[in-house]
């Protein structure tokens, strides 16, 4: 068993080659501290990254450094004889290592794990020395870098390192390629395993015996066949476990456990099949970044972003654009049944033969260390929205197949006709511009018909969106999200598409709004729903989805006129009533006709009142609504030509004179000089009122605060919460416009990631707490002026052991 290594480490933002020569061995406990202090290397708990960042206005050089990472290794003569072997999860980006001064390894390119094998240079009864000299510059030779990238590629040993100690003879490598069709074909890579035997067993989720492997010699390959298994499908994500056991002499030298999961994947001219069943692929592009941290964000933010997509946005898909992301990501996915396309690193730049070594070399290193996860139905094996290289290409195609024979292959461009050397053909499609069709049709893109076609990417820059831009443009990414979601459900052959993307990230000064971020996402940067996210929700939430895209507030709207209000939901209905009134009961739009759950259009928001409450038959009230409502959406400068012959009649037949439209204008559509308007509107599904919002003026400020988790728990690293948090007004709509300061202040056994002082931005926040190691408990108040504190009780379980 491996065991993790991820405390005990020390770390300085600069290298020093003289460091090289350092040997654990001669110095006492007390001289080594003392070494580290006067070199500036300070104690660091992985996952780590050079370099905390704000949160935005950040600066791209800030992280590119080359540093170093040093540990002190203790190793007890029992390991004599031992293969001692030390796993890195990710070092970003290019990392030499180096024990009592002696280079054992260099691994380019910070997306991939790498094994160093420590034997040669271990002194066994003895202190050790070892150092990780990290570059983490952009100017290194290696896959994303070579010209400008949309994202930081933040540095450091970002994910946890594992310490193995094994017999000479061990499992290298277990692929399970667990089919469809319940049969289970195992490729078995040995060290010196050859004349060793095999057992083992395989389990189900509780750890119920499934199958018996019985004792036989080793083999590279083998097929089992179990009757009795339930597929690994989205709604019930069934997983199963194998369990090895590397045998001689009836003395156990290995062991290996993997979790896996049955099912069949594949890709026709006319879709996507899972199981034999076509399903519409709907997601999102994910980054693996956060503020402050980085990358370097421990297990419990992973499993938070797959839920979120899973369980807050209804996907049934992501990509892990652009480069393979956490295995604590992929198992999260792999358990809750979201289904992942993953590719290997690199964003639209192809570099000179060495580079494109290491490249091929991440194409393995993506495949063989991720092909056990049920979840990734498609490997990218281009770099993103790079050109056509053939020869490229074709060598990181056959790789793929070769190395993962049960999946397809995908690689994305940005550009029609591109040479299909892959089974499916991944597409940006940016052609939505708010005003056309959501996306291009599948036979004015691909090169090849016959095979699948899939769009990787729509909308991002297209439409950067923030959460504190004003109301009509976050109801427009909204739209643009469902526009595009619409169109390609009604493409039968389109397999499905990624919106772009999930979260804000930091991006490079050639990107983003001038501070670093791209507002691309529908969520902000630390998880916080826009309301584009909504349109998500609304499609493949169970829970009640109802979110209103207007605050009804006409001051916020040129001229004062409202604009179209929408509703996005996943209730049949929408019941509005204006200060306990009914008004009127809205349903889909018919837009967005093939999606399941369209927006609701909400564009009458006087309904029968002018019968009610002015006495008009209901004929002239139809009349009088469509001039008023016509004035609301285009103002009175701009009413179409056609409302003129109904207006002339109004006033010729019906006695409407411009003060009385005036005040119905008032009274009806802008709610002005009127006592305080209450919209309240309700979702109603299957004959019951599921969710209601009300709008109406701000009475009162507070603050909802959402954590993942408060019982902290170290397991391999340290663990982390992340606190989401909203201003919200007395009915629970978040406060776009409320950017007062927060201040974070802990107590306990816990430390704060982040600054103590940070503002509201777009009505929302976040801040983490982190585990240092110690059990206790912490306390964490936020508080603003104007509104209550908000405290929250952590429980702290220390450190689990962790060499
Ligand atoms: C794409 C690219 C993404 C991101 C996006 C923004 O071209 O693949 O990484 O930059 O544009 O919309």
């Amino acid at each position: 068993m491996a065991k993790a290594y991820n405390d005990g480490w020390y770390f300085s933002e600069q290298f020093d080659e003289n460091w090289l020569s350092w040997k654990g061995t001669d110095l006492t406990d007390e001289a080594l501290v003392q070494l580290l202090e006067e070199n500036h290397f300070t104690q660091v708990r992985l996952p780590h990254t050079v370099k905390e960042l704000p949160s935005n206005y950040c600066n791209e050089l800030d992280y590119q450094m080359l540093s170093c990472y040093w540990r002190l290794i203790e190793a007890p003569l029992d390991w004599t004889g031992k293969e001692i072997l030390l796993t890195f999860g990710a070092a970003a980006h290019v990392a030499e290592v180096y024990l009592n001064g002696q280079f054992l390894a260099k691994h380019a390119n910070g997306y991939t794990a790498f094994t160093v094998d420590l034997s040669p240079a271990l002194r066994l009864g003895q202190k050790n020395s070892l150092l990780v000299k990290l570059d983490s510059r952009e100017t290194v030779n290696v896959p994303p870098f070579g010209k400008a990238v949309d994202y930081l590629t933040y540095g450091g040993l970002y994910r946890g390192v594992t310490l193995a100690i094994k017999e000479r003879s061990y499992f290298e490598d277990v692929f399970v390629n667990a089919t469809g069709d319940k049969k289970l074909h195992l490729q078995l890579k040995g060290r010196e395993a050859d004349d060793a035997e095999i057992q083992g067993w395989i389990g189900d989720g509780s750890d119920n015996l499934v199958a018996v492997i019985d004792k036989r010699p080793f083999v590279a390959e083998l097929t089992l066949e179990l009757p009795e298994v339930e597929l690994w499908t989205l709604e019930n994500p069934t997983l199963y476990q194998l369990h090895l056991e590397l045998m001689k002499d009836h003395q156990k030298l290995d062991e290996h456990t993997v979790r896996f999961g049955f099912r069949s994947l594949a890709f026709t001219s006319d879709g996507f099949f899972l199981n034999g069943e076509k399903i519409k692929l709907r997601g999102l592009n994910r980054h693996q970044s956060w503020p402050y941290m980085g990358y370097a964000v421990p297990k419990a933010g992973q499993v938070l972003d797959a839920d979120i997509l899973k369980f807050e946005l209804g996907c049934n898909a992501v990509r892990t654009s652009h480069y393979p992301q956490s295995h604590d990501f992929l198992n999260r996915c792999d358990e809750i049944g979201l289904l992942v396309f993953t590719e290997m690193p690199g964003w639209q730049y192809i570099g000179d033969e060495e580079w494109k070594k290491v490249a091929l070399q991440k194409v393995r290193e993506m495949v063989e260390q991720y092909r056990n996860h049920p979840s990734i139905f498609l490997w990218g094996v281009r770099i993103n929205e790079s050109p056509d290289d053939d020869n490229f290409y074709r060598e990181t195609n056959a790789l793929a197949h070769a190395l993962d024979p049960s999946r397809p292959t995908g690689g994305v461009r940005n550009f029609k006709r591109s040479h299909l050397l892959e089974d499916v053909y991944t597409y940006n499609d940016f052609f939505h511009n708010g005003s056309n069709k959501g996306c291009e049709a599948k036979d004015k893109v691909t090169s090849n018909p016959q095979k699948g076609y899939l769009i990787s990417e729509y909308n991002g820059h297209m439409f950067p969106t923030k959460s504190y831009d004003w109301e009509r443009k976050r109801l427009e990414q909204a739209l643009r999200h469902a526009r595009v979601l619409n169109d390609v459900a009604d493409e039968d052959d389109i397999a499905g598409s990624f919106g772009w993307c999930l979260f804000d990230y930091h991006t490079h000064q050639d990107f983003g709004s001038g501070d670093r971020i791209c507002h691309h996402g529908v969520l902000d940067m630390y998880r916080n729903h826009k309301l584009a996210a909504s349109v998500y929700a609304a499609q493949g939430c169970e829970k009640p989805v109802l979110a209103i895209s207007s605050s009804m507030d006409i001051g916020e709207h040129p001229a004062g006129f409202l604009g179209d209000i929408y509703a996005f939901t996943n209730a049949d209905e929408i019941r509005l009533y204006k200060n306990q009134k009914f008004v009127k009961s809205y349903v889909a739009d018919k837009a967005y006709s093939a999606l399941g759950k369209a927006p609701v259009l909400i564009d009458d928001i006087i309904g029968d009142l002018l019968v009610e409450e002015e006495n008009l038959s209901p004929k002239v009230s139809e009349k009088v609504k469509k001039c008023l409502l016509a004035i609301a959406k285009y103002g009175p400068e701009a009413l179409p030509l056609s409302l003129y012959p109904t207006m002339a009649q109004l006033i010729a037949f019906y006695g409407v004179t411009r003060e009385k439209a005036e005040r119905w204008f008032g009274k009806y559509v802008a709610s002005w000089g009127e006592k305080a308007t209450q919209w309240r509107f309700e979702a109603w599904k299957d004959g019951e009122k599921v969710a209601e919002t009300i709008k109406e003026p701000v009475q009162k400020v507070s603050l909802e605060v959402k954590v993942d988790h408060v019982d902290l728990c170290e397991e391999d690293t340290w663990d982390m919460a992340t606190i989401r948090i909203r201003a919200i007004d007395q009915n629970g709509n978040t406060l776009p416009y409320l950017n007062r300061s927060l201040t974070f202040k802990l107590d306990g056994q816990a430390d704060l990631i982040g600054p103590e002082h940070a503002p509201l931005v777009g009505g929302m926040a976040g801040t983490y707490i982190k585990t240092i190691g110690q059990k206790g408990s912490a306390q964490l108040t936020i508080s603003m002026a104007g509104a209550e504190d908000v405290q929250i009780n952590f429980t702290c379980e220390g450190g689990k052991e962790n060499e």
